[in-house]
C-alpha cells in the first residue's frame, strides 16, 4: 500500500560498541529473538512463520506512532491476541519517544515487531535518490535502529518500503541497497543484536524477481537478511493456482533468503482469507515464511479489521473471518521444508525499462554519516524534525565492494558481535571453521565476515 507521499528507506558505517552492556541489561522480556538460517526464520531451533498484521492506525495519510502511547497499544494488543497473531508491522515510529512499555506489552503477548525505519520526512525520495541519501537522513534511521535493536521482540527492520513502484524507478535500487548495507553495518559496528534487515517491495510484476535477486547479489556485506513483497493477487474466491501463487512459489524456489508477504489481503470481493491456508501449507513453506495482513484499522481504502471510530475498537466481519482462518490453520510439522543452504545469487541483468540497473555498484556512505557507526547517532529528531530530503551531504562516489564491512579498530573492545577482519594467513582455517559453523547454524552466520 502506498504508505506515504514519498517512499521510504534507511542507514550507516564503522565501530565498537560502548553501550552494549547497558543494552543487554535493559532487556527484561522472556521472548526469544528471531534469527535467520538458510531461507527461513527461526525461534531457537523451531521454524518461525510470521502470522502478522499491518498496524497503521490513521492510515497512510496520517503519520502516527501507534506504540508511543501505552494505553492505545495495550488496548489493541488484546485484539491482536484474539486474532492469534505473533507479529505486527509498523510503518512509522517517532524516535524521540519512549517505546519501552508498548514493546514490553507486545513481548508479554508473544508478539514481534517488523519496523519500517523510514518516516515520510526522512526517507529516500525516488524522484531524487542521490540528494535524499545523505547524512541527516542516515542519522534519523540509525537513531531508530539503535532504539529498537535493544528489544528482543524486534523481528526485522525494513530499510525501505515501495521505493520502487514501476520499471522506471528501478534506478533507485542502488540507494535502497546502500541503505540496507548501511543499516546492517551500523548494527554490527555498534554491537547491537543482529536484527534482520531487508526491503519491502511493492506489488508489481515487472521487476519483483529482479529486485529480490538484486538485494541478494554481490558481496555478503551488501546483501539483505530477507526479502518481502506486497501481494494482492489472491482475491477470494480464489485458489493456489488461480491466484498465481503457485507460479510465485516456482519462481522463488532456490532463492537464498527468507521471503514473506509484507502486505496481503485483496479486498476486491468479500474477504474469506482463503490464502491463509495456502500460505502456511507445505506447498508454500519451503519458500515462504508467512506474511502480514493489511490492515488492523478501517481506513478509506477499506482493508480494516476493526473500526476505531467509537470509544473502543469495533470488530468488523473481516476480523472474525481472519481469526477463524488463523485458528483453523496449523503450521506444517517439522521445518516446513526450508532450504538450509541459503546464500547469494547472481545480479540480475539490465533489462530497461523494467530493470534499469547496470551492475552492483553502490553509492558510498555519505562521509559525515561515518561517525555514527563509531560514536552512535545520538538522539533521533522524531516526527517533528525538519526532514532530510534536501539536507546534509550526499554520497561522493561509488563504494568499493566490501567497504560496508566492519573494520576492526581496537581489538580490546571488539565484541564478539562486531564484524571480524580475518588475516589472510589464517583465512583457510577460519573458512573451514565457518563451514562447520554455517552447517550448524545456517549461512546467516557468515554474512558478517569479510574474507
Ligand atoms: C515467473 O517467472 C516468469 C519467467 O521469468 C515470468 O514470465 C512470470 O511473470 C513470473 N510469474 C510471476 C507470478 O511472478
Ligand atoms: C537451496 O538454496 C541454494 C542456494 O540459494 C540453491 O542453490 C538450491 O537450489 C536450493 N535448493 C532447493 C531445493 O531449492
Amino acid at each position: 500500500m502506498k504508505t506515504a507521499v514519498l517512499s521510504l528507506v534507511a542507514a550507516a558505517a564503522l565501530s565498537v560498541p560502548s553501550t552494549y552492556a547497558s543494552v543487554v541489561s535493559s532487556r527484561d522480556s522472556k521472548i526469544t529473538p528471531i534469527t535467520v538460517k538458510g531461507n527461513a526464520f527461526f525461534k531457537g531451533n523451531e521454524r518461525f512463520y510470521i502470522r502478522g498484521l499491518d498496524y497503521q492506525p490513521g492510515g497512510s495519510s496520517k503519520v502516527e506512532d501507534p506504540i508511543a502511547e501505552p494505553d492505545t497499544c495495550k488496548r489493541d494488543i488484546e485484539y491482536f491476541k484474539e486474532l492469534g497473531l505473533n507479529t505486527i508491522r509498523i510503518y512509522t515510529v517517532d524516535n524521540s519517544k519512549n517505546h519501552d512499555e508498548c514493546m514490553k506489552a507486545l513481548a508479554d503477548a508473544g508478539i514481534y515487531l517488523v519496523l519500517d525505519v523510514n518516516t515520510p520526512k526522512y526517507s529516500i525520495n525516488r524522484a531524487e535518490p542521490e540528494i535524499s541519501y545523505n547524512d541527516v537522513y542516515l542519522q534519523n534511521v540509525f537513531a531508530t535502529v539503535e532504539m529498537f535493536a535493544k528489544y528482543d521482540n524486534t523481528l526485522a527492520f525494513f530499510s525501505g518500503n515501495e521505493v520502487i513502484n514501476d520499471g522506471e524507478t528501478s534506478n533507485t535500487a542502488p540507494y535502497v541497497k546502500a541503505v540496507t548495507r548501511d543499516v546492517r553495518q551500523f548494527i554490527r559496528s555498534r554491537g547491537l543484536r543482529k536484527v534482520p534487515v531487508g526491503y519491502s517491495a511493492a506489488d508489481i510484476d515487472t521487476n519483483r524477481l529482479e529486485m529480490a535477486q538484486y538485494m541478494n547479489c554481490g558481496p555478503d556485506d551488501e546483501r539483505s537478511d530477507f526479502f518481502a513483497f506486497n501481494d494482492y493477487s489472491w482475491c477470494d474466491p480464489s485458489s493456489f493456482t488461480t491466484s498465481g501463487w503457485d507460479q510465485k512459489v516456482k519462481n522463488f524456489t532456490g532463492y537464498g533468503l527468507p521471503l514473506f508477504l509484507s502486505e496481503y489481503g485483496c479486498n476486491t470481493n468479500k474477504r474469506g482469507f482463503g490464502e491463509v491456508k495456502a500460505l502456511y501449507s507445505e506447498k508454500m513453506t519451503p519458500v515462504y515464511s508467512g506474511g502480514l495482513v493489511y490492515e488492523y484499522t478501517q481506513e478509506p481504502s477499506n482493508y480494516g479489521l476493526v473500526d476505531l471510530g467509537g470509544d473502543k475498537p469495533k470488530k468488523l466481519d473481516d476480523f472474525d473471518t481472519l481469526k477463524k482462518a488463523f485458528a483453523g490453520t496449523k503450521n506444517p510439522s517439522g521445518d516446513g521444508g526450508y532450504n538450509s543452504t541459503g546464500g547469494a545469487n547472481p545480479c540480475p541483468k539490465k533489462n530497461a525499462p523494467n530493470w534499469d540497473v547496470d551492475d552492483d555498484a553502490l553509492p558510498a556512505i555519505p562521509e559525515p554519516a561515518k561517525k555514527y557507526m563509531k560514536d552512535g547517532p545520538g538522539k533521533g529528531p522524531g516526527l517533528s524534525g525538519k526532514g532530510s530530503q534536501n539536507a546534509g551531504t550526499k554520497s561522493s562516489g561509488t563504494a568499493t565492494p566490501g567497504s560496508g564491512s566492519v573494520t576492526a579498530t581496537s581489538s580490546s573492545s571488539q565484541g564478539a558481535a562486531a564484524g571480524l577482519r580475518i588475516e589472510t594467513s589464517i583465512a583457510p582455517m577460519v573458512c573451514a571453521m565457518l563451514v562447520v559453523i554455517s552447517t550448524m547454524f545456517g549461512a546467516s552466520f557468515i554474512f558478517m565476515l569479510q574474507m
